[in-house]
């Protein structure tokens, strides 16, 4: 089994996503870390119910990014991971954590990259007028939300979505293609490389099924 360590930060539907997948043996995969970086994320909650160990690692008590991201390194170096998935964690990490983790750090964005990195992403779709929207997991790299995409969830915009309606149905799209995109990272179907190397990376249309 490959061992996942996630790290997220708040709610963590994302994180429970993941969980199920490897309960119901979808993934061949086992979580055997979370990492968060917020007392208060619920997803400890979720890790607790599930007997997944789980570490807080307060970005607030350490003096400066390197010293968190160092911490961050450390313990899950300790794990030892075959892939660390981000799952909605909301810290900017230190080219060096990055690159210490090369090819196998994972995110999910909840836009159609190179469309939307940063914050904000609904409203900002909704405010272009964009006819599609979706989610894009991808390798990570020193240029946030930039790294080489794995595969994009995607959906139509409907004329009475606004911000709230938009972002509850990303989250559809994205519990479903981030267990996927981890399926074929452990089946070895696809790697940085061959991410970095494809004209463009695969697509879930999720239209039709939300
Ligand atoms: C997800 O929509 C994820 O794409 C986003 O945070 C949410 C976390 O939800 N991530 C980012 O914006 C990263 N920049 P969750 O805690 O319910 O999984």
């Amino acid at each position: 089994k490959s061992r996942l360590v996630v790290l997220a930060s708040g709610n963590g539907s994302n994180f429970q996503a993941i969980i199920d997948a490897c309960e119901t043996g979808r993934l061949d995969a086992e979580i055997v870390l979370l990492v968060v970086n917020r007392p208060d994320a619920y997803a400890l909650e979720r890790a607790a119910s599930h007997g997944i160990p789980s570490r807080l690692i307060d970005h607030k008590t350490y003096a400066d990014r390197e010293a968190f991201d160092a911490a961050m390194a450390e313990a899950i170096d300790e794990a030892r991971p075959d892939w660390i998935i981000m799952a909605g964690f909301m810290r900017i990490l230190t080219d060096g954590f990055v690159e210490h983790f090369r090819g196998k750090l994972i995110n999910i964005h909840p836009s159609l990259l190179p469309k939307y990195p940063g914050m904000n992403t609904h409203a900002r779709a909704l405010e272009a007028g964009d006819l599609k929207h979706g989610a894009t997991v991808h390798f990570v790299t020193p240029t946030v939300d930039a790294g080489p995409p794995i595969v994009q969830g995607r959906l139509e915009i409907l004329d009475n979505d606004d911000v709230e309606s938009l972002k509850q149905r990303i989250h559809g799209v994205e519990h479903r293609i981030y267990p996927l995109a981890i399926d074929w990272l452990v089946k070895g179907k696809i790697d940085f490389d061959g991410a970095a190397t494809q004209t463009s990376p695969a697509v879930v249309d999720a239209s039709g099924a939300l």
